[in-house]
C-alpha cells in the first residue's frame, strides 16, 4: 500500500514539476517565431524528419529528365510558390522566411544539397509538420512530375545565373502597390504622364 502511495506521489510531483517547467518555458520564450533553434534541437529535427521518410523513397533518384524546359518550368513554378519564404535566389533572407520558427533555410548550402533527390521529393510533396513548410501534393501524375522538376531546380540554386535571377523578379508575385509603383517608375522613365495609378 505505501508503495502505491509513493509511487502515485512521485507521479503527481514529476508532473507538477513538468508543468511549472513548462509554464517558464512559455513566459521566457513568449512562444515566439523570433528566436533560432539551439544546434542540438536542430540537428535532432533534422534527424527526425529524415527518419520519417519513407525508406523506400530515400534513396530514389530523381526520375524526371533534366532537360533546358524542365529548368525554366520548374524556375517559374518556385518564383510563384516558394520565393515568398526562400526568396529567388534560394537563401531564406525574404521578410516571411526569417520570420518563421524555424526559418527558411540557404537551401544553396551543404545541408540542403546533401539531402538525397527522394527527401527533397517527399519534403516538397508533404510539407514539414510543425515548421512553415507547406506540403504542395496534389495525389496526381502531373503534381508528382512538377515537385520532382523541383527538385532539379533547389539543385540548380547554387549555381544560378543573373539573368535567371532577373527573370524570376518577374514571375515573383507582387502586390498591387508594387505594381503601381512599377508603373510610375515606368511612366516617369518616359517622360509620360506622372499622375498616380490605381490598381485594383
Ligand atoms: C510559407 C513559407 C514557405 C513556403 C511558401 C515554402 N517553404 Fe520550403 N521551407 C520553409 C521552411 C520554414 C522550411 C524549414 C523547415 C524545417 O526546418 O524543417 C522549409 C524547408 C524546405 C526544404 C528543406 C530544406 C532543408 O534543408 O531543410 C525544401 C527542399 C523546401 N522547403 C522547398 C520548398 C519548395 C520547392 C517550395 C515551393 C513549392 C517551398 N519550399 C515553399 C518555408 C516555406
Amino acid at each position: 500500500m505505501n508503495r502505491i502511495v509513493a509511487t502515485l506521489l512521485g507521479v503527481f510531483l514529476t508532473l507538477a514539476v513538468l508543468a511549472a517547467l513548462a509554464l517558464v518555458y512559455l513566459r521566457t520564450s513568449g512562444l515566439t517565431a523570433r528566436a533560432e533553434p539551439g544546434p542540438l534541437e536542430a540537428s535532432l529535427a533534422r534527424a527526425a524528419r529524415s527518419f520519417a521518410v519513407p525508406p523506400d523513397l530515400l534513396d530514389v533518384s530523381n526520375p524526371e529528365p533534366r532537360t533546358p524546359e524542365v529548368l525554366a518550368e520548374a524556375l517559374g513554378h518556385y518564383a510563384d510558390h516558394c520565393a515568398v519564404c526562400h526568396g529567388n535566389d534560394g537563401s531564406g533572407k525574404t521578410p516571411v522566411g526569417q520570420g518563421t520558427w524555424p526559418k527558411a533555410p540557404d537551401m544553396r548550402f551543404a545541408a540542403t544539397q546533401g539531402l538525397s533527390d527522394g527527401e527533397l521529393f517527399h519534403i516538397i510533396e508533404q510539407g514539414v509538420r510543425f515548421t512553415a513548410m507547406p506540403g504542395w501534393s496534389t495525389g496526381t501524375p502531373e503534381g508528382a512530375a512538377a515537385s520532382w522538376h523541383l527538385v532539379h531546380f533547389i539543385r540548380h540554386l547554387p549555381n544560378l545565373t543573373q539573368d535567371e535571377l532577373e527573370r524570376m523578379g518577374t514571375l515573383t508575385p507582387r502586390s498591387p502597390d508594387e505594381i503601381r509603383q512599377e508603373i510610375e517608375a515606368e511612366q516617369f522613365l518616359q517622360g509620360g504622364d506622372p499622375s498616380p495609378v490605381h490598381v485594383h
